[in-house]
């Protein structure tokens, strides 16, 4: 509430999204999956129970309180107080240069342009070519000016982009679902 323009949320994600974002989350071999703006964790515990021995979680944080707030209650996680436009170099001092899935709940609605491309950019510059990149607006501002470029940047910037609707969030959540960067 004290940040709403970084946040973007008054209220964390319900288990029903975490679990629809889970399902990108490779089960086998040792995967690298890089969560942008897990805020409370809400999705975090999902992504973890799939992840194989072996795997590395990375997320990528902004927000100080959010920071302070993981680092209690995810501390099996891979945490950089960082900004996701800075993936690239964030990720090279991790000795990360590829990741399999990329989970953002960023306020994508809510950046502006600029913010947008810098972060979808470096997204595809670590995606690995059978990764998948998933994002989530709320439902109604899929209309706003905001989202509808988002959707129209995600469209020009893979191959293929999925949409499902989790119904049990308040607001209902859209999920899009990415993979195959049209490099
Ligand atoms: C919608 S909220 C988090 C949702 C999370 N799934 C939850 O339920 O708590 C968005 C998160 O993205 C973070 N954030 C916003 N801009 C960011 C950026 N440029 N880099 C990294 N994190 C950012 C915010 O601090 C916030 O924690």
């Amino acid at each position: 509430m004290r940040n709403p323009q970084k946040v973007g949320a008054a209220t964390p994600t319900s288990a029903a999204v975490a679990g629809v974002v889970a399902q990108v989350v490779p089960t086998t071999g040792q995967p690298v999956v890089l969560e942008l703006g897990p805020g409370t964790g809400s999705l975090s515990g999902g992504i973890r129970e799939r992840l194989p021995a072996g795997a590395r979680h990375v997320g990528i944080e902004l927000v100080d309180e959010m920071v302070r707030h993981l680092q209690v209650h995810a501390p099996w996680m891979e945490l950089v107080h960082g900004d996701a436009g800075d993936l690239v170099p964030l990720l090279a001092e991790r000795g990360v240069d590829q990741v399999d899935a990329v989970i953002s709940s960023l306020p994508w609605s809510l950046l502006g342009e600029a913010d947008q491309d810098r972060i979808l950019g470096e997204v595809t510059k670590v995606l690995a070519p059978h990764g998948a990149f998933t994002a989530l607006t709320y439902l109604p501002a899929e209309h706003n000016t905001g989202g509808r470029r988002f959707r129209q940047r995600l469209a020009a910037t893979f191959d293929e982009v999925i949409t499902h609707t989790t119904w049990r969030n308040l607001p209902p959540i859209l999920h899009y679902i990415c993979r195959r960067p049209l490099l």
